[in-house]
């Protein structure tokens, strides 16, 4: 790790550059059979989800367009309430397609449930959701998730789009966050 601040704020890397390709490659597969004959509509949910949008996008065969939301979910600290707010919509109609919702991580669910109601009453074809990370809470959240890349441990995370205070969404790995950072 280089010296300064990431090598004080970074605890260990979780999930190396490689196993992340490696699994999304693997999710992209799955997506291209299970959509065979079909188009997708990708729903990148702002800004966590870049890293894996690009390169799920890019690993997928299966004729697409992506679209982006950006939402906000109101609570105390680092814990969401489930009172989301969108901060930007869709500028796509999503009237009888499928969408794939592409989402960083899956915590308590909260957001995720919400935001399934939101675009389940907009009349598409389909919506199934494609997270790169669990955490074991969510695991208590009634959401289908179809597609998970890694179940990981109730750790704050940062790195491929998730941040801590908005820095260290560019590092290529996931890693977590030493304690003497948010504590
Ligand atoms: P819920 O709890 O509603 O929230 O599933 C999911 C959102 O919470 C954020 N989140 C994290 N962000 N490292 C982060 O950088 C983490 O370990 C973490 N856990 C949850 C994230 O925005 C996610 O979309
Ligand atoms: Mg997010």
């Amino acid at each position: 790790m280089d010296a300064g601040d990431m090598g004080r704020d970074l605890e260990k890397v979780l999930i190396p550059e490689e196993e992340l390709q490696t699994k999304i490659k693997e999710l992209a597969q799955r997506i291209d059979d299970d959509y065979a004959g079909r188009e997708l509509l990708l729903v990148g949910v702002l800004r966590g989800a870049v890293m894996v949008m690009a390169d799920l996008a890019r690993a997928l065969h299966t004729p697409l367009e992506m679209d982006w939301m950006a939402v906000s979910s109101y609570g105390s600290g680092t814990k969401s309430s489930g009172v989301v707010r969108v901060l930007k919509d869709l500028d796509t109609d999503i009237t009888g397609r499928h969408v794939l919702v592409v989402e960083d991580i899956i915590d308590s669910g909260l957001t995720l449930s919400w935001l399934l109601q939101n675009l389940e009453s907009r009349g598409p074809a389909s919506v199934e959701v494609c997270a790169l990370l669990r955490k074991p809470e969510a695991i208590r959240t009634p959401v289908d998730v179809k597609y998970v890349g890694f179940d990981i441990p109730n750790e704050f995370v940062i790195g491929y789009g998730l941040d801590y205070a908005e820095k260290y969404r560019n590092l290529p790995f996931i890693g977590t966050l030493a304690p003497h950072v948010y504590s």
